[in-house]
């Protein structure tokens, strides 16, 4: 196996930049992420985020700039590419008339793997979906749908997997599920990037985390140095660390669309509910 391929970061980006038509969506995107590690892409709705998955992926051709994905460079190698990669979009991409055993096993024989049905086992056991594996997915709630997608897409064991918004829907349960699942893979050597709309989502989930805004990464950094980009506020007597989503307003603007009510300065974790 080509060495060259296990140095260097899984990822590379550096200058990216595409535009539809007269909008200028990505104006120069630089980020790495080291293998086997989450690194969470945070933006408002419409940064870019989803181009630069899709660019990642293959799905999408830059106007400029580079990317290397496992070492291969997403336009000259893009079959590489597509071999080192999975996609995990919004919508699950599962057989609703299948179980969740027939699916993983379908997936495995599209594959051309050997032993489909030892790897459809491993699969169901590692996410939690052994007991329901003969049902229809058409019967699975949307957080087992979700954990059967994720384990759809490691078939093969492609070492990074892109997943974007992969919780978006889910009730706090199903998240922390698929959150679980997020980390065991990452704890397995697989590299993550992941987009989200749930900043608690990446404070919890990321190794790192860069903010896209208005066409380039505008932070780029361990949830610990974000939060130091920002002052502690004084709570009563009590100093508080500004959370993840203190700073991405501050560095984004609230855009002012979401009810934001000010300060909450209850602290429980796990309170920010910002569903649609
Ligand atoms: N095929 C396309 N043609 C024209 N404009 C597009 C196309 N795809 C995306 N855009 C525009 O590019 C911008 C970035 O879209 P993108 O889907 O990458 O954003 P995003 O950060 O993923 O947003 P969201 O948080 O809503 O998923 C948006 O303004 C979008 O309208
Ligand atoms: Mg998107």
């Amino acid at each position: 196996m080509g060495t060259d391929q296990n140095r260097g970061p899984a990822i590379e980006v550096r200058g990216l930049g595409k535009s539809y038509k007269k909008l200028e969506v990505l104006r120069g995107v630089d980020f790495d992420v080291a293998r086997g590690s989450i690194f969470a892409l945070l933006g408002p709705n419409g940064a870019g985020k989803t181009t630069v998955v899709n660019i990642l992926a293959t799905l999408q051709k830059a106007d400029a700039g580079t990317a290397g994905v496992n070492g291969f460079d997403v336009y000259t190698r893009p079959e590489k590419v597509r071999e080192s990669i999975s996609l995990t979009g919004q919508f699950a991409a599962v057989d609703e008339v299948l179980t969740g055993r027939e699916n993983l096993v379908l997936m495995a024989r599209l594959r051309h793997l050997g032993n489909p049905g030892s790897i459809a086992g491993d699969l169901l056991e590692r996410f939690s979906l052994a007991d329901a594996a003969g049902r229809k997915v058409s019967e699975y709630s949307g957080g087992m749908r979700r954990r059967l997608d994720l384990a759809m897409s490691l078939i093969g064991n492609p070492p990074v997997i892109f997943l974007d918004e992969p919780t978006t829907g889910l009730d706090p349960q199903a998240r922390i599920e698929v959150w679980q699942a997020v980390r065991d893979l990452a704890g397995r050597g697989t590299t993550v990037l992941l987009t989200t709309q749930y900043l608690d989502e990446a404070e919890q989930l990321a190794d790192r985390i860069g903010i896209l805004n208005e066409g380039r990464i505008i932070v780029n950094g361990t949830l610990a140095e974000l939060k130091a980009l920002l002052p502690p506020a004084t709570v009563e007597y009590i100093e508080k660390q500004p959370t993840l989503e203190d700073v991405f307003f501050a560095l984004v603007g609230d855009n002012g669309d979401d009810g934001d009510n000010g300060d909450g300065t209850g602290g429980s974790p796990g309170s920010a509910g910002r569903r649609g």
